[in-house]
């Protein structure tokens, strides 16, 4: 069982990632075989809007987008985290969104059966960025609304979401719970 994480913080030493470990650390304990990209560590290119993307086989672009995006869409479950950024998804997460834009217009989706999302907030927008990460979740994947496991908080300096204890406990349970729900879809 295959569970992937994209990373849509630039700071590696950051909450998000740091949340995104926990919650792959508990899922390793379970048995699948974890996976972590960290989007500013790839060239993922904002899309370039030609709108032909159905007229190529791949995106045009020559960056690290293509294999991220097989490896998306080949994984069993994937999760989806990112800070929140002016109300929103950090700048890299809505690259790798718009990029997403070659397997609508080829109807191809992500395999994957059980979808977890992690949000971290200073104080305010968590509620906007669930509801851009829930649209593109509705387009490209094709899983029910109970294989979507959600967790989301506040912190604001590095390691802030260490002393989180309720944050890091809900990050922990989808990490099970995105397991449990694959064992039980397999
Ligand atoms: C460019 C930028 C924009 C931000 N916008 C918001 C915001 O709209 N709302 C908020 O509560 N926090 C905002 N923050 C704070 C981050 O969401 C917060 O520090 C978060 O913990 C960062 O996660 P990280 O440690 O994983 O990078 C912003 C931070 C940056 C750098």
């Amino acid at each position: 069982m295959k569970l992937l994480a994209i990373v849509g913080s630039p700071r590696l030493e950051g909450n998000t990632n740091y949340l995104v470990d926990q919650a792959l650390g508990e899922a390793a304990k379970l048995g699948a075989q974890t996976e972590k990209l960290v989007l500013s560590q790839y060239e993922v290119n904002p899309c370039l809007g030609h709108e032909d993307c159905a007229s190529f086989d791949s995106c045009q672009q020559k960056d690290d987008t293509g294999w991220i995006l097989d490896r998306f869409c080949e994984a069993d479950g994937v999760i989806l985290a990112t800070p929140v950024y002016w109300y929103n998804v950090s700048a890299q997460m809505k690259a790798f969104i718009d990029r997403n834009y070659v397997l609508y217009k080829h109807d191809r989706k992500s395999q994957a059966r059980a979808v977890g999302i992690i949000v971290v907030a200073e104080m305010e927008g968590i509620e906007d960025t669930l509801h851009t990460l829930k649209q593109f979740i509705d387009w490209i994947f094709d899983v029910e609304e109970d294989r979507i496991f959600i967790a989301c908080g506040y912190a604001s300096q590095p390691g802030e979401a260490k002393n989180n204890l309720p944050l890091l406990e809900e990050v922990r349970k989808l990490g099970r719970q995105m397991v449990a729900s694959l064992k039980e879809g397999s």
